[in-house]
């Protein structure tokens, strides 16, 4: 299968609107930043590693038809669609990294005419694109190493091809182990409220030809307890200097009962998912979503009483010591996190 979930076509952005999978694979076509905003907020593009490349292609859509004459009014207009952009999730930290590099470019050439910033964006949302397509494939290269033959591995939400350009991190690993002969067979935790891991996870690793069983995410502990899990392996939307790492609601659940099972349990991420001015994991901000992805089903059909209170974080924080270690393109790092995380993430340019 080879599919890429967000491009540029034709000066607008093409990407597939997840919200239509597994039924229908879709795509949508965004030709102002409005669209954009509104396709992160309602998840039809989703994932860390993509919501990097959308918001850049995004910035570069943002200001492509901007008339300013110099950079006092072209910076203004830059700024705006920045801070517009960086409003629609607070959690994955690639949105603003994506967002951070285009800003780079732009104010580091300040002096050159705007047409030749505006060329210069362009070349940096597509390179921001195709970096994420060579990250993801290292991340799978040192992932797969500490996988073994016929190994069952759990993980949650999708941090698959659906969550980067065409490849993934956790999943990206698993694809990786496959492709060097490895059987693995993977659970998918459904992933509530949203339904990643049923709807997404599923559905890309059939089309892959993985083996994959779907459960409701409080089955998870059953399997354990059966020794039917190996490994968890799960992607992160942001990770603190100290290695705490936010990732999608349920992920700290699954690592707490790996680590009561003796189950190595891995974070698979990229460089630009560390956040290193986050010292530890509970100052990492966490979204909070609408009340209906509890109370409704796919806002279809009501499951629960009229008006009821709901507590719908989307992420939340597993603390590092529950970790085993943290997969990423530059390598594998393991405790002590702080110290590792700074050789590893924090010495490196590249
Ligand atoms: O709310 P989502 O679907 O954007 O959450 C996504 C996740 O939690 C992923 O695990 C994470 O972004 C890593 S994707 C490679």
């Amino acid at each position: 299968m080879n599919i890429r979930t967000i491009q540029w076509q034709k000066n607008k952005i093409k990407f597939i609107d997840q919200t239509k999978l597994p039924l229908k694979l879709k795509y949508f076509y965004a030709r102002d930043i409005e669209s954009i905003w509104q396709a992160i907020k309602a998840m039809k593009v989703r994932g860390a590693p993509a919501l990097g490349a959308m918001a850049a292609l995004g910035v570069y859509l943002g200001v492509k038809n901007s008339r300013a004459k110099n950079f006092s009014g072209f910076g203004k207009e830059l700024n705006k669609v920045i801070s517009f952009l960086a409003s629609c999730r607070p959690t994955a930290r690639n949105l603003f990294w994506g967002l951070e590099r285009m800003l780079s470019v732009a104010s580091s050439n300040q002096e050159k005419p705007i047409s030749v910033i505006k060329k210069m964006l362009f070349k940096e949302a597509q390179s921001i694109i195709e970096q994420d397509r060579l990250i993801c494939r290292k991340i799978g290269y040192y992932g797969e190493k500490l996988i073994k033959n016929n190994d069952k591995i759990l993980t949650i939400c999708n941090a698959g091809i659906l969550a980067t350009i065409d490849y993934g991190t956790a999943l990206g690993v698993i694809y990786r182990a496959k492709q060097e002969g490895k059987d693995i067979e993977v659970f998918a935790c459904e992933t509530r409220p949203m339904l990643q891991g049923a709807r997404l996870t599923t559905w890309e690793l059939k089309k892959k030809g993985i083996g994959v069983t779907l459960i409701c995410d409080s089955m998870a502990a059953t399997l354990m307890q059966q020794g039917r899990i190996n490994k968890v392996i799960t992607g992160a939307d942001r990770i603190a200097l100290n290695g705490d790492t936010a990732n999608k609601i349920g992920t700290y659940n699954l690592a707490v009962l790996s680590c009561y099972h003796k189950i190595p349990f891995y974070v698979a991420a990229p460089k630009s998912t560390f956040d290193l001015r986050i010292k530890e994991g509970k100052d990492i901000p966490i979204e909070h979503r609408s009340a209906k992805e509890v109370t409704e089903l796919f806002f279809k059909r009501p499951i629960a009483a009229k008006n009821i209170k709901v507590f719908n974080p989307a992420f939340d924080v597993t603390p590092n010591k529950l970790i085993t270690a943290i997969i990423t393109d530059k390598g594998i790092i393991r405790p002590p996190y702080i110290k590792n995380i700074k050789k590893m993430i924090a010495t490196r340019i590249d």
